[in-house]
Formats: C-alpha cells, structure tokens, sequence
C-alpha cells in the first residue's frame, strides 16, 4: 500500500563522488543520520548480532563513528569511548598512525580509557581499508581490553577492510555495502 514505508537501510545513504578527492565515490551518511527511521533502523542493526553477548563499552571511531558508536552505548547502558584523530584528547593518550583510503593519520585513545579485561565494540558508520579500524583495534588491545567485535554501516569489501579484520581473527558486522 502507498502509506507503507518500504524503504531499506541502503536507501537512506547517499554517494557523492568526486569526495574529497577526484575518483572517491564517498558514502554520504548524513541523509541516514538525519532520518528518525533510518538512523534508528542503523542503531537496531548495529547491534543485532550481539544480543545477549557481555559489553563492557562502547568504542566509537572519529568523527562519524561518535554518531553511531553514542547512540549505541546508550542503547545498550553502557559508556562509550572515543578514539580521535591527533591532538584533540586532553588528557594522556596512546596513539597509532594508519593509513587511509585517501591520506593518512594517527589517532590517539586516552591511555586511562579503558580496563584490562573490559569487552569492547568498536563501531563506525564505514569499513573502506580497514586502517582506521585496525588502529583502533590496536590501541585498545595496548590498553588491555578486549575487542569482542567491530561494527560498520557501510563495508566497502574491494577495498579489503573486511578480509584484513577477519583475517587479524576479528569479527566483523556491516549493514549494507
Ligand atoms: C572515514 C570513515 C572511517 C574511515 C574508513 O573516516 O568514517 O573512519 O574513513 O576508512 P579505512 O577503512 O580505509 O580506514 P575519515 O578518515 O574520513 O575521518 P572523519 O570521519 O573524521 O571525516
Ligand atoms: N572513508 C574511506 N573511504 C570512504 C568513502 N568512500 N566514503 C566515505 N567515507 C570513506
């Protein structure tokens, strides 16, 4: 029937190539956040395969995976964590340098962050090379805690994110591609 909202996750990201640089076809999730039913739809979907499966916090990966890994925690009652790129945390910190689709950076977690032994999600709204994922994987583990998993909206699997978490031995949930 008309009234009936068929939509699907997919439908609500949008692609704008030619972002930031000429031949990236950049995944645009601002039209997904923005959207009641779609940013809930990601929130529920994210979280889906760890039903019942002990979480200790929520690791959200800069700047999008704030969005999602903030909506997340507090879906789940737990505090969340951010690793963020260079130079904006306040406090002590470990860092990691990693590569990029497009560039490179080095993100940085607050070295009290986290707790020996404390499970982790870690989450952002896109899994492209898996560098940003991998660093923040290793800067967690550097803390001690444990990443039970590594939640994504988007995996974009040519690009070998997906293959490089897996075959590090993690596991790895994206919503769409
Ligand atoms: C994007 C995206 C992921 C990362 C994925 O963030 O949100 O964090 O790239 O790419 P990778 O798998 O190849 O590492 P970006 O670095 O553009 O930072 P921003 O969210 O702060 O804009
Ligand atoms: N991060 C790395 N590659 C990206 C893409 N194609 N779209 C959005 N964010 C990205």
């Amino acid at each position: 029937p008309r009234h009936r909202d068929t939509r699907v996750l997919r439908d609500y990201i949008r692609t704008i190539p030619d972002f930031p640089k000429p031949g990236i076809l950049f995944r645009d999730v601002t039209t997904l956040f923005a959207d009641a039913r779609g940013f809930r739809m990601a929130v529920d979907q994210l979280l889906t395969p760890y039903a019942g499966e002990p979480i200790d916090k929520v690791v959200g990966l800069e700047a999008r995976g704030f969005i999602l890994g903030g909506a997340v925690a507090h879906q789940l009652s737990v505090g969340f964590v951010p690793i963020r790129k260079k130079g904006k945390l306040p406090g002590a910190v470990v860092s990691q340098a990693y590569a990029l689709e497009y560039g490179e950076a080095v993100v940085e977690i607050h070295d009290d962050a986290l707790k020996p032994g404390e499970r982790v999600l870690i989450v952002d709204d896109l899994l492209a090379t898996g560098g940003t994922a991998a660093a923040g994987i290793e800067l967690c583990e550097r803390l001690g805690a444990e990443v039970i998993g590594c939640a994504f909206v988007i995996d974009l699997p040519e690009l070998g994110g997906r293959a490089l978490l897996e075959e590090l031995g993690y596991d790895v949930h994206a919503l769409t591609v």
